[in-house]
């Protein structure tokens, strides 16, 4: 970890990232900008079976709003669905299996997705650290392909769904692991050092926020041009 990152997470990763960091911001809230109702606009949470997600999800369905659970496993997503029902009362709580380490099966979902559905807020909720190096079915390391590959064709896709909606939304959960690390775009696959899933977790964490936007779109891009099985199905040889 290089000097200058370290320092940033303890100068501003200690004070804005962790426990105290959000009592001391919690201090501003506003009351009144936490009362809100949001019935008639539709949120897709992925990975709204646990943690941070649930949550999410479960506040939405208490405020009316539609929500669309993107998860990969399916007896833990009925799990989840079931609960946010039970205790919010809203129905309108659908589900959605999805491998978003899977690229082709993103471009399928929302294929389908945009026949039925419209969208107004899309949160990437869905992360993994995975500690030991393993490939997905595409050959495509497991982390990288979660946690930047499948957030950036996930939105990617879904924009022209976004933009037919008023004030439409993107939501990406990071992570305080960007300070540390940024990502490495001569070896996305983390192939050329020892593998720490650590690092690789917050190199991929640091991609989405907006100061490094840029770079971000721009190795991705250059990767969709290449040998990647972008392409939604049907237009990939
Ligand atoms: N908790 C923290 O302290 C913390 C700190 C910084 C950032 N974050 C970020 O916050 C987000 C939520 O984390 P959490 O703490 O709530 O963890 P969590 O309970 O483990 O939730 C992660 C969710 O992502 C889903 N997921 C993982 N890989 C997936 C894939 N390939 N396809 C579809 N869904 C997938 C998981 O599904 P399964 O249940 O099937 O595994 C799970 O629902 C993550 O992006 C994480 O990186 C968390």
């Amino acid at each position: 970890m290089l000097l200058y990152r370290s320092a940033a997470w303890f100068a501003k990763g200690l004070r804005e990232y962790t426990k105290s960091g959000y009592e001391s911001a919690s201090k501003d809230f506003v009351p009144d900008d936490l009362e809100v109702q949001v019935p008639g606009r539709a949120f897709m949470v992925t990975g709204g079976n646990s943690g941070i997600g649930k949550a999410t999800a479960m506040e939405i369905a208490k405020r009316g709003g539609t929500v669309h659970l993107v998860c990969r496993d399916h007896s833990r997503a009925e799990g989840a669905r079931a609960e946010i029902i039970r205790e919010s009362g809203n129905q309108n709580i659908f589900l959605h299996i999805v491998d978003l380490s899977v690229p082709k099966s993103i471009w399928k979902f929302v294929e389908n997705f945009k026949q039925e559905h419209t969208l107004n807020v899309l949160i990437n909720n869905a992360g993994c650290m995975v500690n030991k190096r393993e490939l997905t079915e595409d050959g495509l390391e497991k982390n990288f392909a979660t946690n930047t590959l499948g957030v950036y064709v996930l939105t990617t896709a879904l924009i022209p769904v976004l933009e037919k909606e008023h004030d439409p939304r993107v939501i990406t959960v990071s992570s305080g692991g960007m300070l540390v690390q940024k990502l490495n775009i001569d070896d996305l696959q983390s192939e050329r050092t020892a593998f720490d899933g650590t690092m690789v977790y917050a190199q991929n964490k640091g991609i989405f926020p907006a100061q490094e936007s840029n770079l971000c779109l721009s190795c991705l891009l250059h990767w969709q041009a290449g040998s990647l099985p972008l392409a939604p199905p049907g237009k990939r040889q």
